[in-house]
C-alpha cells in the first residue's frame, strides 16, 4: 500500500522536475540529428556510390587513386560508424529516460563494438588522409579519443559507477558526431580561409574538442538543472510535512 508521505513526495516531484522535461527534449533533439545525418550518410555512400560524394571528388582532384582495398576499409569504417550513431542514441535516450535497461545494455554493448571496429578501419584510412600528415595526425588523435571515451563509457558501466557512466557517455557520443561537425567546420571555413583544402585539416583538429566543450556545457547545465531540482523537492517536500 503507498503511504501518504511517499504519494505526497512524488507528487512534489512530479511537480517540480523541470530537469526531466529539459532531458527529455535533449535526448529527442539529439535523436533527431543523429537520425538526419545517418540517413544522410548512408543514401551518400550506400545508395548514391562513394564516387559521387563531394568527399571522394576532392581526393581524387588531390591526386589520391582509391583502391579496392580501400574502398572496403572506408566501407566498414561508414558501416561501423552509422551503427555507432544509431546503437548510441538508443542507448542514449533509453538512459535518459530511465526505460528499458535490457535494451540500453544491448544497445551500449553494440556501440562499444561498432566504435571499435570503425575506429579500427579508420587508422589505415587516416595514413591516406586528404591534407597529409597534419590531417593524418589530426584523425589518429580523434581515433585516440574516441576509443579512449569509449572504453571509459564501458568499463564504468561494468563498475556500476552510474553518474560517471553517464557523464562519459555524453562525451563519448558527442565524439561520435566529430564527421558532422567536420563537414559543417569544413562548409563554414572555406570562404574565410580561402580554400577548401586547409579548412577540412582545421576542421579535422577542431570536430572532436568543439564536440567534447558542447558536451561538457550540457553535462554542467544539466547538473545545474539536477541540483536545482533536488533544491525545490527538498523545500516541497519540507513545507508538506510542516503542514
Ligand atoms: C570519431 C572518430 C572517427 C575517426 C577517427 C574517423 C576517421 C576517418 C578517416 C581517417 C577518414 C578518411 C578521411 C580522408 O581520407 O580525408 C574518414 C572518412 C569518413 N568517415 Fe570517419 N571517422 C570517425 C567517425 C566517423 C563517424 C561517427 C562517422 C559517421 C557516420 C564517419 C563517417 C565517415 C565518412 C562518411 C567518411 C568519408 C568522408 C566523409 O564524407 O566525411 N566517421 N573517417
Amino acid at each position: 500500500m503507498t503511504s501518504r508521505p511517499a504519494a505526497k513526495d512524488r507528487a512534489a516531484r512530479k511537480a517540480s522536475t523541470p530537469t526531466r522535461d529539459w532531458k527529455s527534449w535533449i535526448a529527442w533533439g539529439v535523436a533527431v540529428v543523429a537520425v538526419l545525418w545517418i540517413l544522410h550518410t548512408a543514401t551518400q555512400y550506400f545508395a548514391m556510390g562513394v564516387d559521387r560524394t563531394t568527399f571522394m571528388q576532392h581526393k581524387v582532384q588531390s591526386g589520391f587513386e582509391p583502391w579496392a582495398g580501400w574502398r572496403i576499409v572506408l566501407g566498414v569504417h561508414v558501416a561501423a560508424a552509422i551503427t555507432a550513431m544509431a546503437t548510441g542514441v538508443v542507448a542514449f535516450v533509453l538512459g535518459i529516460r530511465k526505460q528499458r535497461w535490457p535494451l540500453h545494455r544491448l544497445a551500449g554493448r553494440t556501440y562499444a563494438v561498432a566504435v571499435v571496429i570503425s575506429a579500427v578501419a579508420g587508422l589505415p584510412l587516416a595514413f591516406t588522409a586528404t591534407g597529409g600528415a597534419s590531417a593524418t595526425i589530426g584523425f589518429l588523435l580523434l581515433n585516440g579519443v574516441w576509443l579512449a571515451t569509449a572504453a571509459a563509457t564501458y568499463l564504468l558501466a561494468r563498475r556500476h559507477d552510474i553518474a560517471r557512466h553517464r557523464a562519459w557517455a555524453v562525451r563519448s557520443y558527442a565524439v561520435t558526431f566529430a564527421n558532422m561537425t567536420l563537414h559543417l567546420l569544413t562548409a563554414l571555413l572555406t570562404d574565410p580561409l580561402d580554400s577548401r583544402a586547409a579548412a577540412y585539416i582545421v576542421a579535422v583538429w577542431l570536430c572532436w574538442p568543439v564536440n567534447l566543450c558542447a558536451a561538457e556545457v550540457a553535462l554542467r547545465a544539466g547538473a545545474r538543472l539536477n541540483a536545482r531540482s533536488k533544491k525545490a523537492v527538498t523545500q516541497k517536500r519540507a513545507a508538506s510535512t510542516g503542514n
